[in-house]
């Protein structure tokens, strides 16, 4: 679908694999010119090359950083300025269940990750997102986010990023720059957590899909891939401050 991305300037944290991959995948489908983020260069690389073979319309660059530091963050930002004169979508989607350390360490990795460093690199983003016209943030929050379910320290924070991102909706909606949430509910694929769990615990896995997933099966990155291109483009231009579930009807929330 034509979603008049083309030649717009987009940095998909957290690229590499996984979701974030297959949102790349989804802007570079629409011949927009994306910015790759993630800490490993070599896996970075490697998706960049299968991505410009896939899309030889499209212009994929990357960035090897690391979101938490903020000095490295701003490197994101400014090699997308660099490199393509502005930046027009900004998508958070680096984080992750930290699990390390003590409770309270944990709670701050959480944070660090999952809030800090999506807002800070809205931050280090905006005054290029104001100029772009276009400009718009999807964060990559979960239906956890929402609702009792996962880790708390993952549950906490990523419903902390979702209040972030309404906040920051509201006040930069009169800059011309839409602020959006996608929650995804349990996505497998190959590599991932949800992937590993299938091929561990085929027959719990069943079970768990059976008594929490009403669509029946897992979703899988492109279909998250297509609500964030969605968000991202001037077809959602009278969308604000929304947190869309992917989520195969696996959410229990009202809200
Ligand atoms: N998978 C699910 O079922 C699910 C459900 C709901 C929400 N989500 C959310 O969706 C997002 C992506 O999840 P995923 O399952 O695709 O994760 P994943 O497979 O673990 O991939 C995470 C990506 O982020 C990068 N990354 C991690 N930490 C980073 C950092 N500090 N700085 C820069 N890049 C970093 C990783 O590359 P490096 O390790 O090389 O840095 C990788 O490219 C996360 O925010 C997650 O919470 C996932």
């Amino acid at each position: 679908m034509d979603l008049g991305l083309a030649g717009r300037s987009v940095v998909v944290t957290g690229a590499s694999r996984g979701i974030g991959r297959a949102i790349a995948a989804g802007f570079a489908a629409e011949g927009a010119r994306v910015l790759l983020c993630a800490r490993g260069a070599e896996t970075l690389a490697s998706t960049a090359m299968i991505l410009r073979t896939a899309y030889p319309g499209a212009t994929v660059e990357t960035v090897a950083a690391d979101v938490t530091d903020a000095d490295q963050a701003a490197t994101v930002i400014a090699t997308a300025v660099e490199r393509f004169g502005g930046v027009d979508v900004l998508v958070n989607n680096a984080g992750a269940t930290v699990r390390d350390g003590s409770v309270e360490e944990r709670w701050r990795a959480s944070f660090d990750l999952n809030v800090i460093s999506a807002l800070r690199m809205m931050e280090l983003a905006k005054r290029h997102l104001a100029a772009s016209g276009h400009g718009a943030v999807v964060n990559i929050s979960s239906i956890y986010g929402r609702e009792a379910g996962g880790p708390p320290q993952y549950n906490g924070s990523k419903a902390a990023q979702i209040a972030m991102s309404k906040a920051y909706a509201l006040e930069w909606a009169g800059l011309g720059i839409r602020v959006n949430n996608v929650a995804p509910g349990s996505i497998a694929f190959e590599g991932g957590s949800w992937g590993r769990r299938l091929k561990e615990d085929p027959e719990g896995m069943q079970a768990f899909i059976a008594q929490q997933i009403p669509g029946g099966r897992f979703g899988n990155p492109e279909e998250v891939a297509a609500a964030v291109v969605f968000l991202a483009s001037d077809a959602a231009s009278w969308v604000i401050g929304a947190t869309l579930n992917v989520d195969g009807g696996q959410s229990r929330s009202n809200i």
